[in-house]
């Protein structure tokens, strides 16, 4: 699952103490493991390895530089949303063919940057260079519009997939389910169908692509086999009338394992998936994209919080940390399970063969809510948990945290936002330092 297990009592990442890891760096600090973040890279990339797929790192999942090198170094490339992922992922040397540019917003400005004319005033000194991107992911008529529109101005003949919406259910949280009629997120089926009609033939925008993201995360394969079966049978309708489309982009939502078990392995996915795709694949007719972020990352790192004070009040008993909805937004927004444990416990309460779960079977647990300081009643990082002794000053760590943890930490209450930390084997390395008051008011 992940290189984060107890040992004597301890907490470790790779060849690491994280009780000297927190000390060392301070807290909140989220610490990755490189290990991990390879591993379940290269899982995915062998399991989808016969359709020989570009993957394309959801940077929105976690966008330190750091981490996309890591991942431009095993050859992904990446799944921007903004012209600011779309700095990140240039500057971290991602190729710029490999980059594909979704969301429902994209300004005219962004637009441009991605065809290789960007503002330069908000890029800043230190810009890299501008090369085009591989392929817009077009949510609506008149995005496309106004992308063949500045790709005809700039003179930038560019590549575009349409997103689709197949109405499936992805069966996941309300807020992260985008592949149903009620979603904001791409077009219908039947609108999708006139839309190619209309605009393949297009000089400077080919709109050659379907593009599909159902949700995340979704845990079963199920509904990737339907909504890839149902944007087949439009390929294939289109291929009747002439109308090409070489590219398919499956979007991302592969789960992570919150609770031991809880995901499915990339070969389970796989497994579902290739046959559908394989002989198209095989017989140059398609070209295939992912965009996975939480598989990749989620269980690649950890929150590091210390414990401030401990206190009961009525019948419940309260865990306050330094980190809270500020630092990790995902239980309050989405009631997300993390599991949580002290990062220093007696053997007696080591979770029993590393599973992560919502309740554990051992004696001397105590029920409680672990909370942060915000002034919120949302600030919490779970509730009604059994968890093992804690005092004022142990850590605390919260699981599986990698994925849409620091990338929506806020400075809400002005809190500086934490340090992230990358460890390979036995070195510890800040890849963002922790941030200062100084760095609360800068910008003011
Ligand atoms: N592609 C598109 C078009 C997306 O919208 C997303 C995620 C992904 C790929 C990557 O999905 P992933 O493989 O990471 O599941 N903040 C929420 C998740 C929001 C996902 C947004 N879109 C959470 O913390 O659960």
């Amino acid at each position: 699952m992940d290189h984060f297990a107890y040992t004597d009592g301890r907490l470790r990442c790779e060849n690491l103490d994280l009780i000297e890891v927190a000390s060392r760096f301070g807290t909140p600090t989220y610490v990755y493991s490189r290990a991990t973040l390879t591993m379940h890279y290269r899982r995915l990339a062998e399991a989808f390895a016969p359709l020989k797929p570009l993957i394309c790192y959801s940077v929105k999942s976690c966008p330190n530089i750091n981490i996309l090198r890591e991942l431009v170094a095993l050859g992904s490339g990446m799944d921007v949303v903004s012209g600011g992922e779309l700095h990140r992922a240039r500057l971290a040397g991602c190729s710029p063919e490999k980059i594909v540019f979704a969301g429902v917003g994209k300004t005219s400005e962004e637009i441009a940057d991605a065809l290789g004319e960007p503002d330069d005033d908000v890029r800043g000194p230190d810009a890299p260079e501008a090369a085009p991107i591989g392929l817009f992911n077009v949510e609506s008529e008149q995005e496309l519009l106004n992308i063949a529109h500045i790709a005809t101005a700039l003179n930038r003949p560019t590549r575009a997939a349409l997103r689709v919406n197949p109405d499936v259910d992805a069966k996941t949280h309300k807020y992260t389910t985008t592949g149903t009629a009620e979603n904001k997120f791409g077009v219908d089926l039947r609108r999708a169908r006139d839309f190619f009609r209309k605009y393949a033939r297009h000089n400077h925008l080919r709109l050659c692509g379907v593009h599909i993201h159902i949700g995340s995360p979704v845990a079963q394969a199920a509904p990737y086999v339907e909504a890839i079966t149902r944007v087949l049978t439009l390929i294939d309708e289109l291929a009747a009338e002439g109308i090409v489309i070489d590219t398919l982009d499956i979007g991302g939502g592969f789960a992570a394992d919150y609770r031991t078990g809880q995901s499915l392995a990339a070969a389970d996915y796989a497994a579902a998936i290739v046959p559908l795709l394989r002989e198209r694949v095989e017989s140059g007719r398609l070209r295939i994209i992912l965009e996975p972020g939480r598989f990749i990352v989620a269980n690649a790192g950890v929150l590091l919080t210390r414990v401030q004070y401990v206190k009961s009040s009525g019948a419940r008993k309260f865990i306050i940390c330094d980190a809270g909805m500020h630092t990790i937004i995902r239980p309050a927004l989405y009631e997300a399970f993390h599991f949580v444990w002290p990062a220093n416990v007696s053997p007696q309460h080591e979770p029993p063969d590393g599973v992560r779960a919502d309740q554990l079977d051992l004696p001397g647990l105590e029920r409680c809510d672990v909370v942060g300081p915000i002034c919120e009643s949302a600030d919490f990082l779970c509730q009604n948990r059994l968890l093992p002794p804690v005092a004022r000053g142990d850590i605390i760590a919260v699981f599986a945290a990698g994925a849409y943890g620091m990338s929506m930490a806020s400075r809400y209450n002005s809190h500086p936002l934490p340090a992230e930390v990358l460890i390979d084997g036995q070195h510890a390395r800040v890849i963002r330092r922790r941030e200062s008051y100084h760095d609360l008011v800068n910008a003011e």
